[in-house]
């Protein structure tokens, strides 16, 4: 075997944001002569894109590291031994904690410091090199001065016509309930002029749809290409829309309290930005919303949404929700029942509270007994079930924008999305896969749905 046969596997948790970081990684490493692979048994290099935002994610990784070790067990029998890293926000949460409790890791790296892994890989194999059973145990989770941007390489590599695009890090929010701010450092937001460049590779690799990403999306800012002015994120959409390649646009995460004018605007006038807002809620309660520290109430709220519907009248908005924060009464609850019916999610992500080390909300006494959030977080999800399906229902026999993804699972069969991010399945050549079509809704089976192109 020569050095450009290794293999790194990848497994991220968690956010989009994360899947973006794994596929930066692999990049990076594709210099050093590995090769991404989907199955670990091959793998030379195992690194856990781990997620620190619930305890049940994080827990994951301690088993999933077991597994890894098994690999690297097995793997002195076929003359190999395999790296073993841990990345993203657990292992900038717990660093050395890490090494301390799995002692076979080799590179523990924080969400900042991605861009150091191939120099971290050549600094294990010299750590190990003695013993190569034991673990190297470097740990490196600084928030350094440098932007990984600026050192990752551009991208080689697109899984598809859907891209994203990361142009907005960090959050200075301070959700009392919520440890991105201490995992994944202060707000930053990207050089406009990089995020073209980018824009412009994802386009020469084939993609038709970006997805803009940021922890904060919408707080994002930057100088213009000419230097002359300060843009937002509306800004940014207008432009990258001028690329007649890019037929849809996108954008995830958004604070309801950064939304301004222009992006409501934008929602108005650039039809190649989609009818869709993920728009996290978290509470309808004034008095938990307050304790969340998210400084809006739910009045706010629905008035956005209001706002946004009446600038594009077609738009479905996404959202999550936690239940059980701390001090959260029968009342509070009643009153996020309240809120979803009034606003009517097409799609939504809902939790129990976790408590968070380090955060403000963990050591509140009035914490909700489990029982009580459990049955809390099952009516919420009756409701937003119910909610999902009258939304899928109610685009069935109209016809609607799809964007083709890729060959279905039967014979003949092409699978796109909508507007909406739905799975829309119909009877198509593979050739129409990169093409956004008018296509007829004919039923829903699950939440995929059926459909019919229409002659244009
Ligand atoms: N704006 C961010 C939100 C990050 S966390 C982004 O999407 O990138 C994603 C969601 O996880 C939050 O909106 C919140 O609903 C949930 N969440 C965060 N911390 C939590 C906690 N401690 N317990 C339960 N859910 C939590
Ligand atoms: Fe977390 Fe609140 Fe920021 S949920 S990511 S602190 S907006």
């Amino acid at each position: 075997m020569t050095q450009n046969q290794k293999k790194v596997y990848i497994k991220s948790y968690g956010c989009q944001m994360n899947v973006y970081d794994s596929d930066r990684m692999g990049d990076a490493l594709l210099d050093k002569g590995y090769q991404k692979t989907e199955n670990p048994d091959e793998a030379n290099l195992i690194i856990l894109n781990t997620c620190h935002i619930r305890e049940k994610a994080s827990e994951k990784v301690y088993s999933d590291l077991g597994r890894a070790l098994v690999h690297r067990q097995n793997s002195f029998d076929m003359g190999k031994r395999v790296f073993i890293a841990v990345t993203g926000c657990v292992a900038q949460a717990e660093g050395r904690e890490i090494v301390r409790r799995a002692p076979y890791v080799d590179i523990v790296l924080g969400p900042q410091t991605y861009h150091h892994l191939p120099e971290m890989l050549e600094k294990a194999a010299n750590v190990v090199l003695e013993n190569p059973k034991k673990g190297a145990g470097l740990v490196y989770t600084d928030f350094p001065l440098e932007s990984k941007f600026d050192f990752l390489p551009e991208i080689y590599e697109v899984q598809g016509v859907a891209a994203f695009l990361s142009v907005q890090e960090g959050c200075d929010k301070m959700c009392t309930f919520c440890v991105v701010p201490y995992t994944r450092g202060a707000e930053y937001s990207r050089p406009i002029n990089d995020i073209l460049k980018e824009a412009e590779r994802l386009i020469v690799l084939g993609v038709k749809e970006i997805t803009l990403l940021g922890q904060n999306v919408t707080a994002f800012h930057g100088m213009s290409p000419d230097g002359t002015k300060e843009w937002s994120l509306a800004d940014l959409i207008d432009r990258l829309s001028l690329y007649p390649e890019i037929q849809r646009i996108r954008y995830v995460t958004s604070h309801p309290r950064d939304m301004e004018q222009d992006i409501i605007e934008a929602h108005r006038h650039n039809k190649k930005l989609m009818p869709y807002l993920h728009l996290p809620v978290q509470s309808g309660s004034d008095r938990i919303l307050k304790a969340m520290n998210r400084k809006y109430t739910s009045s706010d709220y629905l008035n956005l949404v209001q706002q946004f519907q009446d600038a594009c009248p077609d738009i479905a908005f996404a959202t999550d929700i936690i239940v059980g924060f701390p001090g959260e009464t029968d009342e509070d609850f009643e009153d996020t029942m309240k809120l979803i019916e009034k606003v009517k999610f097409c799609t939504a992500y809902s939790f129990k509270y976790s408590p968070r080390p380090g955060t403000p909300a963990a050591t509140i006494e009035t914490q909700v007994p489990e029982d009580v959030k459990d049955q809390r977080l099952y009516r919420l999800q009756a409701l937003l079930n119910q909610q999902q399906i009258d939304f899928n229902e109610s685009i069935v026999g109209k016809t609607i924008s799809v964007l083709f993804e890729k060959p279905g699972k039967h014979p003949g069969q092409i699978v796109g999305r909508s507007p909406y991010l739905q799975p829309i399945h119909v009877i198509g050549s593979k050739e129409l896969i990169g093409q956004t079509k008018q296509v007829k809704i004919t039923s829903r089976e699950g939440f995929s749905m059926m459909g019919v192109l229409v002659n244009e």
